[in-house]
């Protein structure tokens, strides 16, 4: 009763989309079990280039079922436009059920974390203003509102009528903003309801039932370890815990049924927002870097910081997920680079830095510490096998491998399905 879990290694947007969609063939079920809209995941493939927030990347394969977790929280704006919008690309999404235990994100979600970012000032997270934190916030305060009750009137308005009076009066209050009216939630809620009913299923018991049945499901990682609200580098973290862990408690799976967890790495690092990032660089390999791999984000588009392969912070996350294999992406950025950097430890105040500190003011002090490889003149861009790689290209990936500790068994070579190395299997 097997399940894969793809997950995040550094700060998101290390292409689990892609990841995702290419490994999706071999499963019956594809399952997002934490974050929101958050998430952006590019997948590229026969049918089109496709931008996905909250349905799981395995929607462009017509037998897989796409499974949103009770972990994860859903926007029903946002969804809806993602399912109309595939829709109209001929994308069938008849396949998709949504939790009814799953958060909603609600318009005073979306206004809160507009709010509270500007309140925070220098302090700013970066978040991606979709209302996820303080949808989060109210699922642990327990005044959440959850996609079951949108379907029931009866237990939807008294709960928004308790739960909005106590938000107006943070958003007129403390923030000066104004109040949202309850006649309008409320029907918006609704309404959403009526158009969500149908993908509303018991996720639960369609994952319990599927790993019953000896088929395989894919775990679909949002975020990233270092984004994690426990493991990251908070507080400049998102508040889900995007790593294995969150897996369980997003779906309802026990840690047995997992037989797999693969990390997703970029070959270089990119992190979007605030908070610390020791090889981030400023200089002109820094926008080399960005302008070849059009680091620009998915969901906000925003410029991505960016920077050389980071291994502590690889290591840890290899750590905290017990990664059994590495998924290493945009390969292809690096090639004709004269050389390239891996940073191996770092340095703070004249001191070692053994591990990825959990003090994120000490983070903020890390140098990284530099190995320099040659790099590599011939293309791996669309390889598909690894004897295509130049031999520096070869040497660099096994570094990397060396220093996270755990084997490469998957490589991309470029944003399409088929512009990939299978080094191992995955999943067989
Ligand atoms: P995918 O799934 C990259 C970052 C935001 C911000 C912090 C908190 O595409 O890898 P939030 O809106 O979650 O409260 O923002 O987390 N962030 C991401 N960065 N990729 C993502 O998702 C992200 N989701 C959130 O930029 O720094
Ligand atoms: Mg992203």
């Amino acid at each position: 009763m097997p399940a894969y879990a793809v997950i995040g290694g550094q700060w998101g947007d290390e292409g689990k989309g892609k990841v995702v969609d290419y490994l999706a063939e071999r499963v019956d079920g594809v399952v997002r079990y934490a974050g929101g809209n958050n998430a952006g995941h590019t997948v590229v493939n026969d049918k089109g280039e496709f931008h996905l927030h909250l349905v799981p990347s395995g929607i462009c394969w017509p037998e897989v079922y796409g499974i949103i977790g009770n972990g994860v929280v859903v926007d029903p704006e946002a969804l809806l436009g993602e399912l109309r919008e595939l829709g109209d690309r001929g994308i069938d999404t008849e396949r998709l059920c949504i939790s009814e235990r799953a958060h909603v994100t609600m318009p005073y979600h979306v206004l809160l974390d507009a709010l509270d970012e500007e309140s925070r000032g220098e302090l700013a997270i970066g978040t991606t203003g979709r209302g996820i934190g303080p949808t989060y916030i109210d699922k642990t305060a327990r005044m959440g509102i959850r996609v079951g009750d949108l379907l029931d009137p009866d237990s939807l308005k008294p709960r928004l009528e308790q739960t909005l009076d106590y938000k107006n009066k943070v958003i007129t209050a403390i923030y000066g903003g104004e109040a949202l009216s309850l006649d309008d939630v409320l029907a918006k809620a609704l309404a959403w309801g009526e158009e969500l009913r149908p993908y509303v299923r018991p996720t639960e018991q369609i994952v319990q039932d599927l790993l019953a049945q000896d088929r395989k499901i894919l775990l679909e990682g949002a975020q990233g370890t270092l984004l994690d609200l426990d493991h990251g580098s908070y507080p400049y973290v998102t508040s889900s815990s995007p790593s294995i862990g969150g897996a369980c408690t997003g779906l309802g799976l026990n840690p047995q049924a997992i037989a797999g967890v693969l990390g997703v790495y970029k070959a270089y690092s990119t992190r979007v927002g605030g908070g610390p990032m020791p090889t981030e660089l400023f200089d002109d390999t820094g926008d080399k870097l960005r302008e070849k791999g059009h680091e620009y984000g998915v969901t906000t588009g925003r410029t991505r910081r960016v920077g050389w392969f980071d291994a502590p912070a690889g290591r840890y996350s290899q750590q905290v997920n017990g990664f059994t294999g590495m998924v290493l992406t945009r390969l292809d950025i690096l090639d004709g680079f004269a050389s390239v950097k891996i940073c191996v430890g770092y340095r703070a105040g004249g001191e070692e830095i053994a591990r990825f500190p959990a003090d994120t003011r000490l983070l903020e002090k890390c140098e990284p510490v530099y190995e320099e490889m040659p790099g590599w003149k011939e293309p791996t861009a669309r390889a598909t096998d690894l004897a295509q790689l130049p031999e520096n290209a070869r040497a660099y990936v096994r570094r990397i491998e060396e220093l996270v500790g755990c084997p490469v068994q998957i490589i991309s070579t470029g944003p399409g399905r088929e512009e990939t190395i299978l080094v191992d299997t995955v999943i067989p």
